[in-house]
């Protein structure tokens, strides 16, 4: 790619990989309660989602049976209807808002032995799952850990894809941006704007105690989150009301061709289980034909799906280029994901006023703050995603860029929650729990490593 080492420096070293890899084992240590690996050690004192499953990809390069049980803990914290929760407060509160009281979720029938909160997030833990068992195939331990956990995730999966879309249409709607993990993504700005922001006096925010406010979500926007779980709470969580009722309903591109990639992760521990694949092949091929309408010809992206309003929500962000992971885009798709958006130096492509790939909105976006949150700034598990969708693709050069930029970010600024991608400065929470674990996986499985499953 033209001109990348004198936009993101050196490539690693040798030296420096040994140095990025004993670091990034030591943070996961450090972060680790006993019991569950947190996200960031002041800011997100509990446990979340898919930051654990990044964890324990992480984890299983160096300690198999601790990775396991990470994904055991999460799994624990299952609702009784299958859903997989997107905070879980196994050692109670903290200084965290909102703590577990807030939620209310003894409200619902359905909600889970540990306390948690009412939402979910991506499901990228069946992938993980299905990674992990690659990384220890011939140990005997593998299958039965895989026989363990396998009915939980296929009841995720099934919750995922009755609740969340009981018309069946093949894509699945969330009801909150924290469900997205991308919260404040300008791709929400045109949803969330109609949503009343709850009344200041009603909670307190204490996410600008550990980092700066300008790199957390604007206040008006962490008031209409707040006030989504309000509503929900008095619903008693009964996913059928939240499907009617939230005024937040949208088929995310992002999240829709992650649970697609782990149907097909879930479809391989299925075969090597013996398990029958028929739900899941037809999940499958549901999702397959219901994702092309999420893509927009005249800009040659995929685009979010606003079904309470009935529109395609027309904001550029890296959630149009996740669906290189799942494999989603026809060759011809992917050519225009690349060439008009990865590569384009007034969107997502390094110019004079970036540096590093991949900024989490594009930069011709309304919305577009390099050091907030998720509305430019670049983080590695979404530098992940895209660079293994290039990868599979056969784009090994832009993989191999991508990976590099990510490392060089690591090694710059230390494993931070994310980057300003005009300078690589850190920003959030430090000692970031997945910063640390996809450095493991890129050091380990850099793009073009063949993988035997
Ligand atoms: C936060 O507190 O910002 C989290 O992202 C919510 O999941």
């Amino acid at each position: 790619m033209d001109g990348q080492s004198d936009r993101a420096g050196p490539l690693l070293n040798t030296d420096n990989q040994r140095l990025l890899l004993q670091t990034a084992q030591a943070l996961l240590r450090a972060n680790d309660t006993g019991g569950f690996i947190k996200p960031g050690p002041a800011q997100y004192p509990h446990q979340w989602n898919w930051d654990s499953a990044f964890a324990a990809l992480g984890l299983a390069y160096f300690d198999m049976a601790r990775a396991r049980a990470e994904v055991r803990s999460l799994l624990r914290a299952q609702w009784r209807d299958g859903m997989v929760p997107h905070i879980v407060y196994p050692t109670g509160p903290s200084d965290y808002f909102p703590p577990p009281a807030f939620w209310q979720t003894e409200r619902s029938a359905a909600a889970g032995p540990l306390p948690s909160s009412g939402l979910t997030q991506p499901p990228i833990l069946t992938t993980v799952v299905r990674q992990m068992h690659g990384l220890a195939a011939e140990d005997p331990a593998g299958l039965d850990f895989l026989r363990e956990v396998y009915p939980r995730l296929l009841a995720w999966h099934r919750w995922l894809h009755t609740a969340r879309d009981p018309e069946g249409s093949g894509l699945v709607a969330i009801v909150h941006p924290w469900e997205s993990g991308m919260d404040d993504s300008p791709r929400w700005q045109p949803v969330l704007a109609a949503i009343e922001p709850a009344p200041s006096l009603t909670f307190t925010r204490r996410d600008r105690v550990h980092v700066a406010a300008d790199e957390r979500p604007v206040e008006e926007d962490y008031r209409r989150f707040i006030h989504l779980i309000t509503l929900f709470r008095s619903w008693a969580y009964d996913p059928q009301a939240l499907y009617e009722r939230s005024p937040f309903l949208v088929q995310d591109a992002a999240f829709n061709a992650i649970l697609h990639q782990a149907d097909h992760d879930l479809l391989a521990l299925a075969h090597l289980l013996g398990e029958d694949t028929r739900p899941i092949e037809q999940w499958i091929s549901r999702t397959r034909s219901a994702f092309a309408r999420l893509w927009d010809e005249a800009d040659g992206t995929y685009y979010d799906y606003d079904l309470r309003g009935g529109r395609r929500l027309r904001v550029n962000t890296i959630a149009g280029l996740v669906p290189l992971f799942a494999g989603l885009p026809e060759p011809a798709q992917a050519e225009r994901l690349l060439r008009e958006h990865l590569l384009h130096p007034g969107r997502f492509a390094p110019d004079g006023g970036t540096r590093f790939w991949v900024p989490s909105c594009a930069k011709d976006q309304p919305g577009w703050d390099p050091r907030r949150y998720w509305r430019g700034p670049v983080w590695l598990n979404t530098n992940w995603l895209v660079l293994r969708g290039l990868e599979r693709y056969g784009y090994a050069q832009e993989a191999r860029a991508v990976a590099d930029h990510s490392l060089e970010l690591v090694r710059r600024s230390g494993f931070r929650e994310y980057y300003d991608p005009r300078d690589g400065s850190g920003a959030g929470s430090l000692a970031f729990t997945w910063s640390a674990a996809l450095t493991l996986d890129l050091l380990h499985r850099p793009p073009g490593t063949t993988v035997e499953w």
